[in-house]
């Protein structure tokens, strides 16, 4: 321990983070699942850790890494097991953050043998997911929580109305409007939402973004 770690400004806050996609069984060899690379989270897990806090990062699949050492890294398949990991640790958390892009579906019912092909037509029942944020918004107590939207249409009003649907601190708004934000790209063009208040950011790589988002969250925690 040098003595520069006292004065960074996340020290000691336990940050618990989601990130990547979630898979939902349909058989034993097919998923739902989405093009999600976890990004974003890693990004803030990374950046959160640098700046003092302990972060314990809750991963769906990815083919991203981190470093074990420093981050406690739970790797999850499913929306319940990501739901399962998050409540077991969210009450001795300070911030939450919902980076992962979570499947809103499950299969009702997963076939235990892989599906043979038969009829031309397929239908699959599906039944929805748990909300780990929404949960975890009904559980809040002293615990700020972010989440992050993507629209297409009606952007600021959609995602206002989820950050208070999920009792949210705060709301990060993707733009799909403009090239070079969203999936599968190393840049996101963000606004930060608060109930009363819209800060729009530059087209940035996802890890100037991460600083952002933690600059506010730092600002929060200090308010
Ligand atoms: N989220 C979550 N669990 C879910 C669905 C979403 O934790 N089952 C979180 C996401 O990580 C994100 C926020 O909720 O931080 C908003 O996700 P989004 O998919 O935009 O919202 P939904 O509530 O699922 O609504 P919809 O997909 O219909 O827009
Ligand atoms: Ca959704």
């Amino acid at each position: 321990e040098d003595h520069f770690s006292e004065n960074l400004p996340l020290k000691g806050k336990k940050f618990l983070i989601t990130a990547g996609p979630t898979y939902e069984a349909i058989d034993p060899v097919r998923f739902i699942g989405n093009h999600s690379t976890g990004k974003m989270g890693y990004e803030i897990a990374e950046a959160a850790m640098k700046l003092g806090a302990e972060v314990t990062l809750v991963s769906g699949p990815t083919h991203l890494s981190i470093d074990e050492k420093k981050i406690d890294l739970i790797r999850v398949t499913s929306t319940r097991d990501m739901y399962e990991a998050v409540d077991s640790k969210f009450k001795e958390t300070d911030v939450f953050i919902a980076s992962a892009a979570v499947a809103d579906y499950r299969p009702k019912i997963v076939a235990s043998e892989k599906i043979k092909k038969a009829d031309d037509s397929l239908s699959l029942e599906l039944t929805k997911t748990e909300d780990v944020l929404a949960s975890m918004g009904k559980k809040k107590e002293h615990q700020k929580l972010i989440g992050f939207a993507l629209e297409t249409n009606n952007e600021v009003e959609n995602a206002r109305n989820k950050l208070k649907k999920k009792n949210l601190d705060f709301i990060v708004l993707n733009s799909l409007n403009d090239k070079g934000a969203g999936f599968k790209t190393d840049t996101n063009k963000v606004s930060i939402i608060y109930p009363n208040l819209k800060k729009d950011f530059e087209l940035k790589t996802k890890k100037e973004v991460a600083q952002d988002i933690l600059n506010e969250i730092i600002e929060l925690l200090n308010a």
